[in-house]
């Protein structure tokens, strides 16, 4: 299997169209150490020719033009596409937002658990992909599901699980002690499976906690892609960024006791890869000292572009 980052930043990307963070500047003045980045997607494909996305950023036509192997197929006719699949973890704009970017009537499958496909039909402006071309097909929790579209069986099988998050900003409700309406669904893992090989890997790019059960699951795997949105909680407080803490938006930071590098410690997982990195996040600077105590623990700053065969 053929794993390509197409963008490993949070939602806003890097550098964020309207921040002056000293990251965002850094890497918009073509600082040494600083690479942008798109919006957090991934791109998988068994047998090379037909590819599943996970998530759909509002980059998605950016990273479509800048990956050859996604683009309308030249020997192919007038219209074509080797996306197959779509597989959505959240309802988020930065997982969502690029479904849009695939209208055109090109006939491909939409996955995504019952609480985020029931988000898509409540805005009716997805009905731009229209259901007699474009089916939307249920991730049922803990069910390995084959992915198909357009009358393909991609060869790739995806198990969805709940993780601990948080529903998407736009549809918040409540207060804190209700998560603001958050429900078991908001934010999901996946386990993707080759389906010839048995070869795995997991993708949480949003989770608020390494709970018992999500450690257990991801104990010894071969390959995870994990949220790395924040260094430290109060990060983007402290860079006068914004008024919010990781915590409160559903994402666990890198650092500190409860953080992933001190969770994955124990798990023996063979290789790990930091995604849904937000622009305030020291390790984007190759140079930093967070960058090398991340790469001291183990972990790889995911880069868009970035390729691994499984
Ligand atoms: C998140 O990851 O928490 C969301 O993408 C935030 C947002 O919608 O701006
Ligand atoms: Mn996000």
């Amino acid at each position: 299997m053929l794993i390509r980052i197409l963008g490993a930043a949070a939602g806003g990307g890097f550098p964020q169209w309207n921040c002056n963070g000293r990251n965002s500047a850094a890497v918009r003045a073509g600082k040494p150490g600083f690479r942008a980045r798109t919006q957090c997607s991934l791109a998988l494909s068994a047998n090379g020719s037909d590819w599943v996305l996970l998530n759909a950023s509002p980059d998605l036509r950016q990273q479509i033009n800048e990956t050859p192997a996604l683009g309308a197929r030249a020997d192919g006719p007038l219209r074509n596409s080797p996306i197959k699949a779509v597989v959505v973890t959240g309802a988020d704009v930065d997982f969502i937002a690029g479904l849009l970017n695939l209208r055109e009537l090109q006939p491909f499958s939409i996955y995504g658990s019952s609480r985020v496909l029931e988000t898509l039909a409540a805005n009716s402006i997805f009905n731009v992909l229209d259901a007699s071309v474009v089916a939307r097909r249920t991730l049922a929790f803990g069910t390995p599901t084959p992915i198909e579209g357009a009358g393909r069986d991609t060869g790739i099988v995806v198990e969805a699980f709940p993780v601990p998050g948080k529903i998407a900003l736009y549809l918040e409700s409540g207060a804190s002690n209700d998560n603001y309406g958050s429900r078991e669904g908001d934010a999901i893992g996946l386990k993707v499976t080759e389906a010839a090989t048995g070869k795995h890997f997991f993708f949480v790019p949003g989770c608020a906690v390494v709970d018992d059960e999500l450690a257990q699951r991801l104990k010894g795997a071969p390959l995870v892609f994990f949220d790395g949105t924040l260094y430290t909680d109060d990060e983007m407080i402290r860079q006068g960024l914004m008024q919010k803490t990781g915590q409160r938006m559903g994402h666990i930071s890198i650092s500190g006791p409860q953080g992933s590098i001190a969770a994955f410690e124990p798990l023996n997982v063979a290789r790990k890869v930091y995604v849904h990195i937000n622009n305030s996040n020291p390790v984007l600077d190759d140079n930093s000292p967070e960058r090398r105590a991340a790469e001291a623990a183990g972990w790889e700053v995911g880069t868009d572009g970035m390729e691994i065969h499984l």
